[in-house]
């Protein structure tokens, strides 16, 4: 909840800066005191879950708070001079960058790669075919043998094209005045890169509005910062430094569900749609409601 309450008041606090108000720098201070207290709270709260927590899964996450702290350690060290409460104020929005990069972006990209499975169910098929040809020997699915799922790899390349997470990306601002075609942007213009457009641009898509992974089969296009058209990730030196970590996380998401499950759209195919919602990551509007259907190898033998 106080994490969901931070990302809103992020996306505010950015659409805020593009705003004429005259009153935007008092609700852009107050926007921010709302921020440093939900980071407040985030804390107080974990340290009230892990006051008694002794379980091997607490333990873990100690072990991960442990390793952030001798982070934090480095980097006061490598400031020479300066002290963690000289730090604190950068120091304490690296969850708040964490968070929104790291968790809604990967989430809400698994929900619209279910979402275009289940509407096509042609590649829902070929995919699942392909995961089980892979992994039904094994029993489960795993990181090893990930890299060759590379229809599902297509697939979510084709779903980030559709529907990219950061679909704005980060606002820009300009250093100095530049021309683009009959366009002059001057300098200290605030800028927003619309991926979603150059993603459904006709111009470099064939049937842009389509669901087709196959695009991606035998397509040197990346999304590592080089193809313009083709940036769910931006590119340039703020490229989202999460590309591979986000991608094998809704990688090895899809596939476990594809393995373990048949899937099917709780209300029908027709009324299954695909309107998005706009905030700080491109999320589905309604929330995807799909019924997961156990194949028989799965179903426990009756005595
Ligand atoms: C499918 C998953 C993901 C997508 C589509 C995605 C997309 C993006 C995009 C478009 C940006 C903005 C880059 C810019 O403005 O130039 C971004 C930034 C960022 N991402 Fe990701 N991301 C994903 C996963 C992750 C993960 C898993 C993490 C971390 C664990 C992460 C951490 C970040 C951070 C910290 C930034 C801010 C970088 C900066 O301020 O320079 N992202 N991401």
């Amino acid at each position: 909840m106080v994490i969901l309450m931070m990302i809103q008041v992020t996306v505010k606090m950015h659409l805020l800066q593009m705003s004429p108000l005259n009153m935007k720098q008092q609700l852009l201070k107050l926007l921010i005191r709302i921020v440093s207290y939900c980071h407040k709270q985030t804390l107080n709260l974990h340290q009230e879950d892990h006051k008694d927590n002794q379980s091997a899964f607490g333990a873990l996450e100690n072990e991960i708070a442990e390793g952030f702290l001798a982070v934090v350690d480095e980097i006061v060290k490598a400031h020479n001079g300066l002290g963690l409460s000289d730090l604190y104020p950068s120091l304490k929005f690296i969850p708040v960058d964490m968070f929104p990069g790291g968790v809604e972006t990967s989430a809400s990209t698994i929900e619209w790669t279910m979402s275009e499975m289940v509407k096509n169910p042609r590649v829902l098929q070929l995919a699942q075919e392909k995961v089980k040809g892979i992994f039904q020997s094994k029993g489960n699915v795993d990181e090893n043998r990930l890299n060759e799922l590379i229809y599902l790899h297509a697939i979510i390349k084709e779903t980030l094209r559709l529907h990219p997470a950061g679909s704005l990306v980060l606002p820009r601002e300009m250093r100095e005045t530049v021309h683009i075609y009959e366009f002059e942007i001057p300098a200290n213009t605030r800028v927003l890169v619309n991926v979603w457009a150059i993603g459904r641009d006709p111009s470099y898509w064939m049937d842009a509005e389509k669901f087709c992974p196959e695009r991606f089969l035998n397509s040197s296009i990346e999304y590592k910062g080089t193809n313009f058209e083709y940036i769910p990730f931006d590119a340039g030196r703020r490229i989202c430094p999460g590309i591979q970590f986000g991608m094998s996380v809704v990688q090895l998401t899809s596939a476990n569900l594809l393995f373990h499950f048949d899937w099917k759209a709780l209300n029908g195919l027709e009324n299954l749609d695909m309107i998005e919602q706009f905030g700080i990551t491109l999320t589905r509007k309604q929330v995807l409601r799909l019924i997961p259907i156990a194949p028989d190898y799965a179903m426990p033998m009756l005595p």
